[in-house]
């Protein structure tokens, strides 16, 4: 048992986005206390495991895990750090977790972890606990202020989902749909500009369900959010990320051309291409409804960037219906796109639907959606060649002098030459390949 208080940390993010976002403020609540960031877990007197629990793998993956940590602490002979384990899992299975694994000591759901100091200190006076509450934005209040953030930072502006897809365990481990205040949000954009950030991608499970009232009390959408933001000086650029079909609104559309620090990315998942599908799925939307938006963002943004989720192996999915997914692959013509095997999770409705796909037909069916995705991203990257782009410097290449960055329509370019991370040069996109693209270093930008 830990008797003395951590005074070094390490937490490790599994999943999407808005968990990498709650792991960083998890990290800024730990430094607040006093204990200092362990680039290791193997160093590290605490060790928090922010969670997922999309798909069973990624489920499964956190009971392997605290068992390889305990294995570790034993066989070199120390004792184990404290164990929290924190976001969708900690939410969905907190109770199976602490019977399961008495080497964890907090359980901390995504809408509680505020309280994650305090159940560290009482753990380490030799106490267990759970939290698993779910309080309106009593989490947000109780963070510290931003400080110090790279050059393309995360920025959670509302949380939870209300769509309840038939597959998805989201709406119940991250909670009802809940939009952050405006005000709050243009503080936290304000202070991550200040800590570094050039770029800021907004998050939400939902993230264009957002809405709420600007400075002078208007009613607003994210199109209004992302205006207001676009006024902070030395921030350059906007994303954001991952929108549902039947939130597209007009005024996004149209903000893909008025607002210029809008990025053309658009992150717009169907699922799949077959009707019959989509609506057991409860997708609300149809695959020609789908292309329709499409068609209306391309009007206003030609050179817009695709991406999307595919699931293959729903329930009862034929191979016609699955064809119909390429289709849609065809149609759409993604930039990038994420495709996952059906998972059956457990308190979903489609878990428990007839005519579950065998594993091999679904591995077959993801192979040939991959291969048709891949085919279209590099089709993508290569109408880039021969532009000129600003790209935001982000990360070392592996060789010497070269440097990892993206560029606006969120392909990672590398190149050489004589930049520092978070400039914005301006590069000749000169090669492509299906995940990247090699440029040459013009200038750097003045923005
Ligand atoms: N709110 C977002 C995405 C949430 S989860 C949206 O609606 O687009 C991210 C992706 O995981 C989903 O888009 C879906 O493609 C995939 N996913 C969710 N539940 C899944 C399941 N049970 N099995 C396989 N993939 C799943
Ligand atoms: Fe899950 Fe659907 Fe909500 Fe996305 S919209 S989080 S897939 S329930
Ligand atoms: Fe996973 Fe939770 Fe995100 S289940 S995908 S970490 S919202």
């Amino acid at each position: 048992m830990t008797t003395s208080t951590p005074r070094t940390f390490h937490v490790k993010s599994f999943g999407c986005q808005m968990n990498v976002y709650d792991g960083e403020r998890m990290a800024e609540l730990l430094t607040a206390e006093g204990m200092t960031a362990a680039d290791e877990r193997e160093t590290a007197d605490l060790v928090v495991l922010n969670t997922c629990h999309i798909r069973e793998k990624a489920t499964e993956k956190v009971y392997s895990d605290i068992g390889r940590i305990v294995k570790d602490a034993r066989r070199e002979g120390g004792s184990a750090p404290l164990i929290a384990v924190a976001g969708c899992v900690a939410q969905a299975e907190g109770e199976e977790i602490m019977t399961r694994a008495p080497s964890v000591r907090v359980v901390v759901g995504p809408q509680a972890y505020h309280r994650l100091p305090a159940m560290v200190a009482e753990a380490a006076a030799g106490g267990r606990s759970a939290e698993t509450d779910m309080p309106a934005e009593a989490k947000f209040a109780a963070l510290p202020k931003r400080r110090k953030v790279g050059a393309s930072a995360f920025l959670t502006v509302q949380e939870g989902c209300d769509k309840f897809c038939t597959y998805c365990v989201v709406p119940y481990t991250r909670g009802a749909e809940l939009s952050r205040p405006f005000a709050d949000l243009v503080d936290e954009a304000e202070a991550l500009v200040e800590g570094g950030a050039r770029e800021i991608t907004l998050l939400g499970q939902n993230v264009n369900a957002w809405s709420g009232e600007d400075a002078r009390g208007r009613p607003v959408g994210l199109a209004g959010l992302a205006e207001a933001l676009g006024q902070i000086e030395g921030l350059t650029r906007i994303r954001y990320t991952t929108s549902h079909p039947m939130d597209m609104d007009d005024a996004l559309i149209e903000a893909h051309a008025l607002n210029p620090k809008l990025m053309p990315f658009l992150h717009l998942p169907v699922q799949s291409g077959s009707d019959r599908v989509l609506k057991a799925m409860n997708r609300s939307h149809t695959a020609e409804g789908y292309l329709r938006i499409l068609e209306r963002v391309r009007a206003v943004r030609p050179d817009i960037a695709l991406s999307g989720d595919f699931i293959v192996g729903f329930p009862g999915e034929t191979e016609a219906e699955f064809a119909e997914t390429l289709q849609m692959v065809e149609a759409a013509r993604y930039a990038q796109a994420f495709s996952f095997k059906f998972s059956a999770r457990p308190g979903t409705p489609a878990a428990t639907m007839d005519d579950h796909i065998a594993p091999e037909v679904m591995d077959e069916r993801l192979q040939r959606l991959l291969a048709a995705l891949q085919r279209h991203s590099l089709a993508f990257n290569k109408t880039s060649v021969g532009k000129r782009c600003t790209v935001l410097v982000e990360r070392m290449g592996r060789h010497a002098g070269q440097w990892l960055g993206k560029s606006p329509w969120l392909q990672s370019v590398h190149f050489t030459g004589d930049v520092a991370l978070g400039d914005l040069v301006e590069v000749d996109l000169i090669e492509a390949g299906p995940n990247s693209l090699s440029g040459r270093l013009v200038a750097r930008a003045a923005a």
